[in-house]
């Protein structure tokens, strides 16, 4: 499988270079690194999206998303000084094209927000390109960014397309409990984007964190009040059924 020959290859990256260094803190960075490997930090369950959780119009019509951004916050658990982000058209209707993609922090570090902190803003590249074409039914992973995560806490991923995705079906997390924000036009590191929201998650799919091979996620299988049903929206306060 494509993805699985994706990380393999990355953690030849990973562990080749230690033997490639002389120096000894590198040569120590390149074991630890042997040490370490990929573990989802957030993660979405994607879905073929339904007709009623789709886009606002205009972003629905022939086509999703033509020239347009979408903003989206995403609640980190473990934090990690590198992550990349999996983008999926798993159940799309035709390729998705992303244009551009861009990954910042919150403004205020909080969840739905349309704003974030533009010093902290990083160009997002697939395979070295700032532009991707996911075929229909696959799924992406951008390049690895260097870039400090805290734990719990909210980062947010810009997406732009020109094109759109053709057709109305594509990829999504309808209960997102978590407002994203759409914009005509590429605004993808702009520091608001003022247009339509709704609280949907659309393409991402999850965050990765490099982080110790000790280091696990947990898979939970449920229903919707597993995925947050009842939970407040913006609040991240899902998976606690007693809250005091
Ligand atoms: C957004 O900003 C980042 C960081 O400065 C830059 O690498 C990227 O090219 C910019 N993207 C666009 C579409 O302007």
């Amino acid at each position: 499988m494509r993805l699985k020959a994706l990380s393999t290859v990355a953690c030849l990256l990973w562990t080749s270079c230690a033997a490639a260094s002389p120096l000894l803190a590198q040569e120590l960075k390149c074991r630890q690194d042997a040490d370490f490997h990929w573990v989802a930090t957030w993660t979405s369950m994607p879905q073929l999206v339904e007709q009623s959780n789709l886009p606002p119009a205009p972003f629905t019509g022939s086509s999703v998303f033509k020239d347009a951004t979408l903003r989206q916050t995403l609640h980190m658990s473990i934090g990690a000084e590198r992550i990349r982000i999996r983008i999926s058209n798993t159940f799309g209707g035709s390729a998705l094209p992303i244009t551009a993609a861009s990954l910042a922090l919150p403004t205020g570090g909080q969840a739905g927000v349309s704003g974030i902190d533009t010093k902290t803003l990083r160009g997002l590249t697939f395979n070295g390109a700032s532009s991707v074409t996911i075929p229909q039914g696959q799924m992406i992973y951008t390049d690895p960014i260097d870039v400090k995560i805290e734990p719990q806490s909210m980062i947010t991923v810009t997406l732009y397309s020109q094109a759109g995705q053709s057709g109305t079906s594509i990829t999504g997390h309808p209960g997102s409990r978590t407002t994203s924000w759409m914009q005509q036009g590429n605004h993808v590191n702009a520091s608001s984007v003022t247009g339509a929201n709704t609280a949907h998650w659309y393409f991402l799919n999850a965050v990765e964190a490099w982080a110790p091979k000790s280091t696990a996620a947990l898979v939970i299988l449920g229903d919707s009040i597993t995925d947050g049903r009842g939970s407040t929206d913006n609040q991240n306060n899902r998976l606690d059924p007693y809250p005091e």
